[in-house]
């Protein structure tokens, strides 16, 4: 018997080998860019925190996206960046709200050769900066919030969203963002949930992206998940499966391969993942330092959450690399 009998490394020998037993495979049309449009600006507006990513206007977005389709990217998110914001968030329900204006601009370009979807939330729309109405208390009052995810959902899909995602973490929110987009006739928009989504510290370069602040200690651990569960994001992802999601997400991406893994073996629907912009921030500062190879290593955190389960990503390294994709 020679030694050593096994020789997994004959398969490694070549490109061509390797290529031929890889077993995930990573490709543009698996990932989706995140995209924000803001009200005020007549120039696009870099995002110091996030370099690469705009706050763009309208006429930007669109040439971006232009690219975007240029590259192979076909599906985006869209974040709106209101000029004012209220108690309630009542821009992002507005027919001309920026995330509406923003919409019916890509709908009119694109139709339907792009997948169009909006993020469905409250807090880049209030003064306080939750996701959500306070209560008397300062509290995000759940039903009261529901009402309002309502219009939003179908403000967006008037104005030509084929998903909107929401990504309050409220309790009841598919249900009641389903029947209401089906009692305005809307039943062909689809719901992108973010099911499990975990009060993180990564979305901290988000947070300037969209220009929120959060009233009242600064965190969401009121309504997002506690990064010490899991069964709880299962109990989640089938909550809103069974409400009606079309798609669940879990987010963020590389610190949850796990839920990613789970959520692909409980629920028959698309499972995607969302590569925060503290994990795109991440990559690049270090890169910036010439410490790490950012492309390089983006493309292995993509590659693995597809190899957790991820049927398609959000990710803003969605144009850099998609050169470098099939
Ligand atoms: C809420 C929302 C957030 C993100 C997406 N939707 C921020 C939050 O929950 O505080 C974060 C995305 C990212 O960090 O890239 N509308």
């Amino acid at each position: 018997m020679p030694f050593p009998a096994e020789r997994p490394r004959r398969l490694r020998r070549t490109e061509a080998l390797r290529h031929l037993v890889a077993e995930t495979t990573l490709q543009r049309r698996h990932l989706i860019a995140p995209l924000f449009v803001a009200e005020t600006l007549t120039e696009p507006r870099e995002i110091s925190s996030m370099p690469g990513q705009f706050q763009h206007t309208v006429a930007s977005l669109l040439a971006e996206v232009d690219e975007l389709v240029a590259r192979g990217i076909t599906s985006i998110i869209l974040f709106g960046v209101p000029a004012t914001k209220d108690a309630t968030g009542s821009q992002a329900w507005a027919d001309e709200g920026i995330c509406q204006v923003a919409t019916r601009a890509l709908a009119a370009r694109f139709g339907d050769d792009i997948v169009i979807m909006n993020d469905l939330c409250l807090d880049e729309y209030t003064d306080h900066g939750h996701c959500g109405v306070l209560d008397a208390r300062g509290d995000v009052d759940n039903d009261l919030t529901l009402e309002l995810y309502g219009k939003i959902a179908v403000a967006q899909a008037r104005a030509g969203a084929h998903v909107v995602a929401p990504s309050g973490m409220m309790d009841g929110q598919i249900e009641a963002i389903r029947r209401a987009l089906d009692e305005a006739g809307y039943d062909q928009a689809a719901i992108l949930a973010y099911a499990a989504k975990y009060a993180s510290a990564l979305y901290g370069p988000f947070r300037d992206a969209v220009a929120v602040s959060i009233a009242g200690g600064g965190h969401r651990r009121g309504y997002q998940q506690d990064p010490a569960n899991i069964r709880e994001s299962l109990r989640e992802i089938r909550l809103d499966v069974a409400e009606g999601a079309d798609m669940v997400m879990v987010k963020p991406a590389m610190t949850n391969l796990d839920v990613v893994a789970a959520a692909r073996a409980e629920v028959d629907v698309p499972v995607f993942a969302y590569h925060v912009s503290g994990e795109y921030s991440m990559i690049h500062a270090a890169a910036e330092k010439g410490w790490i190879d950012g492309p390089a290593v983006a493309l292995e955190q993509l590659l693995s959450l597809r190899r957790a389960g991820a049927d398609a990503i959000l990710t803003y390294f969605a144009k850099d690399i998609a050169g470098r994709l099939s």
